[in-house]
């Protein structure tokens, strides 16, 4: 490993982005970080070295870590040009960095745009420049079309229904204008995730958020843990087995496992450009994920039905053949694990890091 460069990872101090660190350390992968702890904290990267601490892994000038913004492109060539100064040159991108909530994305598009777009923009500029042309970037199943009952594909419709949805799409599109302008060297990989979930199985490393999450398990969690808290199930009339919305929850340890293939397999293979949707191909209601929590983790959790939720779609789950025949990868956690790791994090870290 050692003739290749370090792997910038943006937005490494996030949920996903900490526990692929953790994963690339581990897999003796040297790795800049950059954060602007916008949705996170620093406290997630120690977390990260108190797990190899543990292991007895040795992480010395394996991992660097600096506190900035992609909005600031001056930042980020620092950023590569004292990587390449000490030694440290970066190679290929694991790019996390941006928002995430499509409730927020609607309250202010603009901020979405700003981080999400204009910040891969000003990243991509940069990578350009030091002639860095492998990159894995964080798109999401909300950019697909749904049709009823049917595993969604990388063929399938792509159709924006909100500011965060169009954000990823437009990035999409700008990763596939550069390819196209420089198809010799860009090597190019969009990792469309489903739901991911869980934690680390230390329960050092999970799910933090600044402010509250408005997606279903972390929701959950918060509902075991305040016995006086009642979640909120939106909708029973759905087209679905028992009414409620169904989902393809990933454990977030076979994700992140997914994006070292998905580097490996860039690094490997000729210049191209891929879509990969990373799930499970198992999709889960809302009823089901409930009771796997309850069974599994001894809880009872009170939750109430109300009217459905503008913007939800009833049926969202991946068809992950082409990323298992691709990657060679296979998500191998069940439902039962992604509930104990989460909760076991959730106990011992009730109210994150
Ligand atoms: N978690 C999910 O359910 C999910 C699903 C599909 C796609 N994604 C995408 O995956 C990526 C990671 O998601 P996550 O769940 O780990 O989110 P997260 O909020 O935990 O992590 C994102 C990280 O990026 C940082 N960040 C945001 N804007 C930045 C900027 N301009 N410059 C530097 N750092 C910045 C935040 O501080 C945070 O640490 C995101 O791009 C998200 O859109 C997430």
């Amino acid at each position: 490993m050692e003739e290749n460069g370090f792997v910038l990872v943006t937005g490494g101090a996030g949920f996903i982005g900490s526990h692929t660190c953790l994963d690339l350390l581990e897999k003796g992968y040297g790795i800049i970080v950059i954060d602007s702890f916008l949705n996170s904290y620093p406290k997630s990267l120690e977390r990260v070295k108190q797990i190899l601490r543990s292991k007895n892994l040795t992480f010395k000038d394996k991992i660097f870590i600096y506190q900035g913004s992609l909005k600031n492109k001056d930042f980020i060539l620092r950023v590569f040009n004292e990587s390449e100064k000490n030694g440290c040159r970066i190679d290929s991108v694991i790019h996390f960095a941006g928002l995430k909530s499509v409730k927020d994305s609607i309250k202010n598009p603009l901020n979405y745009y700003e981080e999400n777009v204009l910040s891969t923009i000003n990243l991509l500029y940069v990578m350009n420049l030091f002639a860095c042309k492998i990159i894995v970037f964080s798109s999401s199943a909300t950019i697909f079309k749904p049709f009823e009952n049917k595993l969604i594909n990388e063929e399938c419709q792509i159709e924006s229904i909100n500011p965060y949805a169009s954000t990823k799409i437009f990035i999409e599109r700008i990763l596939n204008d550069l390819h196209i302008s420089d198809k010799k060297n860009w090597k190019i990989m969009n990792l469309r995730y489903f739901n991911p979930i869980g934690a680390h199985s230390s329960g050092a490393l999970g799910e933090s958020p600044k402010g509250l999450s408005h997606n279903l398990f972390p929701l959950i969690m918060e509902c075991a843990i305040k016995k006086n808290f009642t979640l909120k199930i939106f909708g029973k009339n759905w087209p679905t087995k028992d009414g409620t919305c169904i989902r393809d929850y990933i454990h977030v340890m076979d994700l992140a496992e997914g994006h070292i293939k998905a580097l490996e397999f860039l690094r490997k293979n000729e210049p191209t450009i891929i879509n990969l949707n990373l799930g499970t191909g198992i999709g889960t209601s809302v009823v089901d994920l409930i009771k796997v929590f309850e069974n599994t983790n001894k809880e009872n959790l009170s939750f109430l039905f109300t009217d459905r939720r503008k913007g939800d779609l009833p049926f969202l789950v991946a068809d992950n053949k082409y990323a298992k025949d691709l990657l060679n990868w296979t998500p191998l956690r069940s439902l039962e694990q992604m509930c104990k790791d989460g909760w076991n994090w959730k106990l011992k870290n009730p109210n994150g890091y």
